[in-house]
């Protein structure tokens, strides 16, 4: 029986390739795809979510606009419109009429609140961009986390340092202060981050890029053009290899043997300003603490417990891509 699942995303191209591997998982039910800003604008996001799905054949699945901005005070980053193109898909879409998308009547955080509310433990929730959708949900309602079958977000760093600023991830850079309610919230279980320290390991290579070109698959032709546009840009940290960040958290969510390394550790978020504005801080003294004291690890206030995504199986996350592209 697959999982209902919520995807909640900034259409960019990582997403994009994210969004193509759940609609065709057979461990998945998408339920809905729930968008917020980041990469672009919110409603050029809504715009490439709802090419994707047309070109999945799944149009009937709602789509609700979300956050246009952060929910708290953030850093001033500019447009990801160089990685991820003024479309959220490389530029392989302007100026291109509208797709036909099933518009949800309901905004993002009223839709995935009712929908988690209404299946206690039941729905899955798969962030690939800031949290500010999750932060309106828990603002107006701090019991949804308790809700919520299994969140897993792709953000942040453990020890990888940031991408957007020194030491903040992206998609937690855009919104501090909504990742930080995350952080704490009381969820059912212990998400799980899939943050850089996995996602500049699990990478698309060179053939990955040569199976694109073959178009053997829908996915593959559709991802083709997004996914050369967003490697220029996208892997100056790991060249020749290409990050797929948001692909990755979608294939953990479905396979929780690709990320075998993930301890459950205090997790909380810097959102006071200073140079770490945006960094995920993970207390890796915990364990040593929990053993000295024979006790629960002690947690200090603004930290959560979460599974700390630390290896990743790369091998598996490369074949499974492969597979998308129709290898
Ligand atoms: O840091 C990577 C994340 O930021 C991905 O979700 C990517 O799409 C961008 O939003
Ligand atoms: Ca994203």
């Amino acid at each position: 029986m697959p999982r209902a699942v919520i995807i909640d995303t900034d259409g960019g191209v990582d997403d994009a390739a994210a969004l193509w591997w759940a609609l065709r998982s057979p461990e998945l039910d998408v339920v809905a795809v729930t968008v917020v800003w980041g990469n672009v604008a919110v409603d050029t996001a809504m715009a490439s979510v709802g090419r994707v799905l047309a070109a999945a054949g799944r149009a009937d699945i709602p789509v609700a606009r979300g956050a246009a901005g952060p929910v708290g005070v953030a850093p001033g980053l500019r447009p990801a419109t160089f990685i991820h193109g003024d479309d959220g898909l490389g530029n392989t879409t302007n100026g291109l009429a509208a797709p036909a998308m099933t518009v949800a009547t309901e905004a993002a955080p009223a839709l995935i609140g009712r929908l988690c509310r209404e299946r206690p433990g039941e729905v899955s929730l798969l962030t690939i961009g800031p949290l500010s959708n999750l932060g309106l949900v828990l603002a107006d309602d701090p019991g949804f986390a308790a809700t919520v079958g299994e969140l897993v977000v792709m953000g942040g760093s453990a020890r990888a340092g940031g991408n957007a600023l020194p030491a903040a991830e992206a998609n937690i850079a855009h919104d501090p202060m909504a990742a930080a309610l995350v952080a704490e919230a009381g969820w059912a279980q212990p998400p799980l981050l899939v943050g850089l320290d996995v996602t500049r390991e699990a990478t698309l290579t060179d053939g990955h890029f040569a199976l694109l070109g073959e178009h053997r698959s829908a996915a593959a032709a559709f991802l083709d053009a997004p996914l050369r546009f967003y490697r220029q840009f996208g892997s100056v940290l790991t060249a020749p290899d290409c990050p797929c960040h948001d692909l990755v958290a979608a294939m953990a969510l479905a396979d929780p043997d690709l990320i075998p390394d993930a301890p459950v550790l205090p997790m909380a978020v810097d959102a006071a300003g200073g140079p770490a504005w945006g960094a995920t801080v993970v207390d890796f003294r915990a364990p040593a603490v929990a053993r000295l004291r024979g006790a629960e690890q002690d947690r200090a206030p603004g930290f959560g417990p979460w599974r700390i995504g630390l290896g990743a199986d790369v091998a598996r996350f490369r074949s499974q891509a492969a597979a998308l592209f129709g290898g």
